[in-house]
């Protein structure tokens, strides 16, 4: 139990407590600022341990970051001694490394050093680098929309995933209505898409529905008269690929597809409960790659059974089919998930290597980092990373997890996100999760995404 004088310093520590699995220790936690000094003093066993941190502080803002940067850091160092664990990002936690380091270069500072300062890994540091440096066409670019489109269909509900999604057994009786109020959104769009960079459905698994209903989304797209753009189905499980569905994608524009094995063991894929085979990711690769898509590709390092070697062998069975991109999630515990259910915590053997073994294998291929993101409770503390071929990286990714670019989302659960690039502001309007909530609310949605849009 953590009791502080400092009641929003909690949250902060809290991320750090967990991550050394520590939440059953008792602290008492004293946190003041003096004489340009962030102190924060710690009781753990008996024992009082003080913190300093100096930092120039101008406004409240920044006395609130660097008071939430010193706990942080404190707990981070008591912890580290007490259990003798380190982290690959150490003490970041609650913020994109990239976002970090992008808000220490707009101050002229050398983000190295703050990451240094934050117990960041010098081989994390230096991938956050390459990340950047792979970012900075699109960043001198920035601005535009992404226009997002939410169909929360899949076919059976993997044990990771804590999606709002239900198999499309128990929500067939939703989708035509569903359709019919993701055609109404669009249609309100009009007057208020600029400049879009990108289209993008995501799921769930969008090629869970039927060639009819699939159709009637890329007509509502297509009414929009929206220039050539990277225009990408997060088609998703190998199992609902059909060469209909393919065909009527291309018709309409679609130029990338994601065919998502997740892993090539058909032991991993029945464990998570994923009901296809490591062979129908290959009929479904070759079966899209026949139409000329870009091919993004997810797999996710630490599930359930796995080892570093069988990770590597997916590894090995994505880059033999060189598409545009591979995507590396590191697994995550979530709320929602069958997953969550049973385990409390995840403690995956060989995980460093695996992520390791991603990187070197990958950068040998000729992929570059282009995106990355954290999560909470996610294996080892490691990242996602997309990894693109030269000049394929998905610019999707970058412009929403940048958040270099608005983002246009309809759909249920699908969050719009104005940005307001001076003021360092973002708003954002969130769609309820629930399908029969987000029908009923449909045209509240048009009218405060027009409100959140409007000039
Ligand atoms: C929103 S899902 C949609 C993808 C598509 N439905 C599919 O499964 O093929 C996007 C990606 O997130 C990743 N993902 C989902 N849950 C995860 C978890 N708990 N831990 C790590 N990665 C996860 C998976 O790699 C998945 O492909
Ligand atoms: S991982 Fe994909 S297919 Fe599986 S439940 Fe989540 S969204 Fe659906």
């Amino acid at each position: 139990m953590l009791n502080s004088n400092t009641s929003w310093l909690v949250p902060e520590i809290m991320d750090v407590v967990r991550l050394f699995d520590c939440e059953g220790e008792d602290f008492v936690h004293y946190f003041f600022f003096d004489g340009g000094k962030y102190i924060n003093c710690i009781q753990h066993m008996g024992e009082i341990t003080d913190f300093s941190y100096s930092a120039d502080t101008h406004d409240d803002i920044e006395f609130k970051r660097y008071a939430k940067r010193s706990a942080k850091l404190a707990f981070y160092e008591l912890l580290q001694k007490f259990t003798g664990k380190t982290f690959p990002y150490g003490a970041l936690t609650g913020i994109r490394p990239t976002k970090l380091a992008y808000m220490e270069m707009a101050e002229g500072r050398v983000f190295k050093e703050l990451f240094n300062i934050m117990h960041v890994s010098a081989e994390n540091t230096d991938f956050v680098g390459r990340v950047i440096q792979v970012q900075q066409p699109y960043y001198a670019n920035k601005g535009g929309q992404e226009l997002f489109i939410s169909l929360p269909f899949c076919p059976t509900k993997c044990r990771y995933c804590s999606f709002i999604t239900a198999p499309i057994s128990a929500t067939k009786q939703y989708v035509e209505t569903y359709i019919s109020c993701v055609e109404r959104e669009l249609a309100s769009l009009k007057p208020i898409l600029k400049r879009v960079n990108s289209i993008y459905i995501g799921g769930g698994t969008p090629f869970v529905i039927e060639p009819d209903q699939l159709e009637r989304i890329y007509a509502a797209i297509k009414a929009l008269n929206l220039p050539v753009c990277e225009y990408t189905v997060e088609a998703g499980r190998p199992d609902v690929f059909t060469e209909e569905k393919l065909k009527l994608s291309k018709d309409y524009g679609v130029n990338r597809i994601c065919v998502n094995p997740q892993s090539f063991s058909d032991i991993t894929l029945q464990k998570i409960g994923r009901r296809h085979t490591a062979e129908q990711t290959l009929e479904a690769y070759y079966m899209a790659a026949k139409y000329g898509f870009d091919i993004n590709i997810d797999l996710i390092a630490g599930l359930e059974g796995e080892s570093p070697l069988d990770f590597e062998h997916s590894l090995k069975c994505a880059i033999d089919l060189h598409p545009a991109n591979i995507t590396v999630h590191t697994l995550s515990l979530k709320a929602g998930a069958k997953l969550k259910e049973e385990t409390r915590r995840l403690h995956i053997e060989g995980i460093g290597e695996m992520i390791s073994l991603s990187r070197s294998m990958l950068t040998a291929a000729g992929y570059q980092p282009y995106y990355m993101y954290r999560q909470k409770y996610q294996a080892g503390g490691h990242e996602n990373c997309g990894w693109a071929l030269p000049g394929k990286a998905c610019a999707y990714n970058i412009g929403v997890m940048e958040e270099i670019s608005h983002n246009i989302a309809v759909g249920a659960n699908a969050i719009s996100k104005r940005i307001y690039e001076g003021e360092n502001r973002i708003e954002r309007l969130a769609s309820p999760k629930d399908i029969p909530t987000y029908i009923s609310k449909c045209g509240k949605i048009i009218a405060d995404r027009l409100a959140l849009f409007g000039e």
